[in-house]
Formats: structure tokens, C-alpha cells, sequence
């Protein structure tokens, strides 16, 4: 891994397959809440993925119900894919930019595929448990996945992240995160291969809050707000031009589908 990112600076692009399965988990809760405000004319989720990469993880989205935020470093996949999403009609703000350099507020859904292990040094890291002494002084250092599943959890209301095994096993036990964790998928051996790598990763799912034990359910609990809710809070970000914008949220829970063919832990 270490050699491969010499190269390709951790340019895997999350496998269609897996991320159609991450799609799936969140797209109960958001179907809720776009049921409950459907009389809401312009009523969406708002939808960030802070390592975007080309946006396989956002390709189910429709423009119809999902604002998409993304952040990713890769410049080259982050134009691509902003002029993709321009061109089939969504309201967006994508940027090129480290996670590190933005502090994102007011999502739905964060749906993510961090970098495994980067480690982050920024004076605009926002101090996070993950966080620790850096170059710059305290809560001025993350491990990139760490980072990126703090900054989901405090941005969104229902987070789908797909992490290193290892990772998802300590996340499991870390009473810092482990109160809205609702699920813990492990991904079949090989999962990453068509993107010529080889990590044993899981998939983990955390609600709104509260423990929602025994039974995997993830809700989606909001209001309607009636200005740009949702902001990257990147001072380099392209600003998104819709001024109103209807961030829908609903308070149901889901039952986790049942098409699950990869093996689910819930959490006890
Ligand atoms: C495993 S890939 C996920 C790609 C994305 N899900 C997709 O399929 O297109 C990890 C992504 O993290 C990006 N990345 C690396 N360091 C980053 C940082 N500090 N902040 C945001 N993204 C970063 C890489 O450019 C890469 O696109």
C-alpha cells in the first residue's frame, strides 16, 4: 500500500459494487425524509462525501433529491466531476481541497471512503478525539480516517463510512463514536481488487444518536431550513448558488434492507 500511494497518492476510487451497497443503507433514511417534506417544494438531502475523489460514492444520487457537497485534494477528479454534476443538473458545491481545510456543517448523509492512514498536519483541523499534537501545536494532527469519520459524524445526522478492517474493530469499542454506530459490515476478501489493491474493509453505519442497540437502524432526523444549510466551510470553496434550500429530515427509523449479502455485526 505504502509503495502503491507513492504513485497513485491513495487514488483508489471506491468499487462500484461497494458503492452501490453504501448507497443502499443510507437511501431508506433519505427516501423518509424526502417523503415527509414532500409537499416542500425543492425539499433535498443534503449529501457530503470529504474525499470525493470522482464521486462514485454520490453516482446514485438524483438532482431531484440530493444536494451533493465533496471535497477532495485530486484536483483533476474534482473539476471532472464538478462539470459531471453541473451538466446533469444538481445543486452542488464540490472543491478541491483537503478535508483538513474545510469544516463542513448542516449535512444529511455523509457517505465516505477516506484515505486510509494520510497523516493530516493543519492548524484548521477542528479539535476532534482523533485529533493530536502536530506541527502546529495541539488538535494540529489526524490520521486521515480517523479525521474523516469525526468530521462526517459532526456534520451529518446519519454517516455510511468505509474503513480499514482494523479501524472498524477499534471503532467498535471507542465510546467516543461507538454511541451512534448502528451497524458494522465486513466487506468480502477481494472487495478492492478491481482498483488493483488488496485491504480487508468494512463498512460502518452510524445514526443520529443515541445507542441504537440490538437493531441496526440508522434515522435521518431534521427540519427544514430555509437558507443554505449545508456549507464546506472551505474559504476556498466554489460558493453554491442556490441561496434556498430545503434540507429535508425525517425522524423514522429504517429497518437496514434485506438485500444485505455481505455479513452484518450489529452492535450489542
Ligand atoms: C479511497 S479514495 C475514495 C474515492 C471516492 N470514493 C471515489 O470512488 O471516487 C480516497 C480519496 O481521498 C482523497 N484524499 C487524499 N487525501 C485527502 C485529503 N487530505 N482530503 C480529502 N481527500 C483526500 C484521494 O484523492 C482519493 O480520491
Amino acid at each position: 500500500m505504502h509503495e502503491a500511494r507513492k504513485t497513485n497518492l491513495a487514488q483508489y476510487f471506491t468499487p462500484l459494487a461497494v458503492a452501490k451497497f453504501m448507497w443502499r443503507l443510507a437511501e431508506p433514511a433519505m427516501d423518509r425524509a424526502l417523503l415527509k417534506w414532500a409537499d416542500s417544494e425543492g425539499a433535498k438531502v443534503a449529501v457530503l462525501d470529504n474525499s470525493i475523489g470522482v464521486g462514485r460514492l454520490v453516482r446514485f444520487a438524483d438532482p431531484k433529491k440530493h444536494f451533493i457537497g465533496g471535497v477532495d485534494i485530486h484536483e483533476p477528479s474534482v473539476s471532472a466531476l464538478a462539470s459531471v454534476l453541473d451538466a446533469s443538473g444538481f445543486e452542488c458545491d464540490v472543491v478541491a481541497a483537503g478535508m483538513e481545510a474545510t469544516q463542513p456543517r448542516g449535512f444529511g448523509v455523509g457517505i465516505i471512503n477516506p484515505p486510509f492512514s494520510i497523516h493530516l498536519e493543519s492548524s484548521l483541523l477542528a479539535p476532534f478525539p482523533c485529533t493530536t499534537w502536530g506541527r502546529f501545536g495541539p488538535n494540529t494532527g489526524a490520521l486521515s480516517h480517523e479525521y474523516a469519520v469525526y468530521q462526517a459524524l459532526d456534520a451529518c445526522r446519519v454517516v455510511v463510512a468505509l474503513v480499514s478492517r482494523s479501524y472498524a474493530e477499534s471503532a467498535a469499542s471507542n465510546t467516543e463514536i461507538n454511541g451512534r454506530l448502528s451497524a458494522v459490515f465486513h466487506c468480502p476478501p477481494k472487495s478492492f481488487s478491481e482498483e488493483g489493491t488488496d485491504v480487508a474493509v468494512s463498512i460502518l453505519v452510524f445514526g443520529s444518536g443515541g445507542r441504537l442497540a440490538k437493531h441496526p437502524c440508522v434515522s435521518l432526523c431534521c427540519r427544514v431550513w430555509t437558507m443554505t444549510a449545508q456549507t464546506l466551510g472551505c474559504p476556498a470553496a466554489r460558493q453554491n448558488s442556490a441561496s434556498l434550500l430545503c434540507v429535508a429530515h425525517a425522524s423514522k427509523r429504517m429497518r437496514l434492507p434485506s438485500f444485505c449479502r455481505l455479513r452484518a455485526t450489529p452492535m450489542s
